[in-house]
């Protein structure tokens, strides 16, 4: 049987598949597969290991062919996968939660403290060799102790990056679709409409998935509902923000910063962000530790080994069929 995967991962993966007797047919080379290179590399697999920048619908699965039994994707999000077109194929989908909570939660907690203390501003300032020496009103910044957290979907990452900000001795207030009760007994967390949310929050945390009710959830209406001393952060995805409207709100005042990992159309950007000095982008680096993309690798290989020897698989979105 035939695993296509469609970038270089970690060699766990390839040991796992091969100890296995499965055979990897490879995306040759770091860039992404275009299109057309994805339709090729899939035909006649029986699984499929992907990204979150593939886009597997069903042009994708009709490529591969009806032997597909496994979509497992790199990934703890699946917006990129079509679920009810693998769902009435009998495909099982895997992805990988739990294994990058803590290193996404790091992750906004980084880009919040970098933009609001201002650590790249600064950091450009010493490597200019302008710097003049320490000064009582240089690149001054904002505080959080005693401020409010606004979680914006308290699932695994929503809840582990409010546990951080109530280590900084802030108060948690959290919205979403569903009421998380046990983590917010946990965190102490009140549940507040999203509106309230905007209003009362220092900083606001994006941890909702995307879809097409949280697409531009956060628009030019709710970023004027945010004080003008908050910070916006966004470690989910670039959709659940309307980017042109950020920008618009970083130049004029309408909030303070932004710390953002994910982007709209990554990798491209709305023009102007990069201009802006209060805002801090990262390269979409939420689970960015070795051993978090060690511990994925491992999780969407051994969920192709057990859907393909027919199995029970951990973390399957979408169970396979009969
Ligand atoms: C990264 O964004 C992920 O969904 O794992
Ligand atoms: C979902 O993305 C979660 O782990 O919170």
């Amino acid at each position: 049987m035939i695993v296509a995967v469609t970038r270089r991962l970690p060699s766990v993966a390839a040991e796992i598949l091969t100890n296995a007797g499965l055979d990897i047919r490879q995306h040759p080379n770091d860039d992404p597969p275009t299109r057309q290179e994805l339709l090729e590399l899939v035909a006649g697999v029986d699984a499929v290991v992907c990204l979150l920048s593939d886009r597997i619908d069903s042009e994708i699965l009709d490529a591969a062919g009806p032997q597909l039994r496994i979509v497992a994707n790199y990934a703890v999000g699946l917006d990129n996968v079509d679920l009810d077109a693998c769902k009435v194929r009998g495909i099982a989908v895997a992805h990988t939660p739990g294994v990058l909570t803590d290193a996404t939660a790091d992750m906004a907690w980084a880009l919040l403290l970098a933009v609001s203390r201002r650590v790249v501003e600064g950091d450009a300032l010493v490597r200019s060799g302008k710097w003049t020496g320490w000064s009582p009103l240089q690149l001054l910044g904002a505080s959080f102790s005693g401020r409010t957290f606004g979680v914006v979907g308290l699932g695994r990452i929503g809840a582990a990056t409010a546990r951080r900000a109530r280590g900084f001795g802030m108060r948690i207030v959290y919205s979403g679709r569903s009421r998380r009760e046990e983590a917010a007994r946990e965190l102490d967390a009140t549940y507040v409409p999203l509106d309230t949310l905007l209003q009362e929050s220092d900083v606001v945390s994006l941890h909702c998935p995307s879809t097409p009710d949280t697409r531009h959830l956060i628009d030019a209406p709710a970023l004027r509902r945010m004080k003008p001393t908050a910070y916006l952060v966004n470690t989910a995805r670039g959709d659940v923000v309307d980017e042109q409207a950020l920008v618009e709100a970083l130049e004029s005042g309408v909030i303070a910063g932004a710390g953002l990992d994910v982007f709209e159309r990554e990798p491209a950007l709305t023009p102007g962000l990069t201009d802006l000095p209060n805002v801090v982008l990262a390269p979409h680096l939420g689970s960015a530790t070795t051993s978090t993309r060690q511990e994925m690798a491992r999780m969407v290989a051994e969920s192709v080994v057990a859907v393909l020897q027919d199995q029970p698989a951990n973390h399957l979105a979408v169970q396979p069929g009969s």
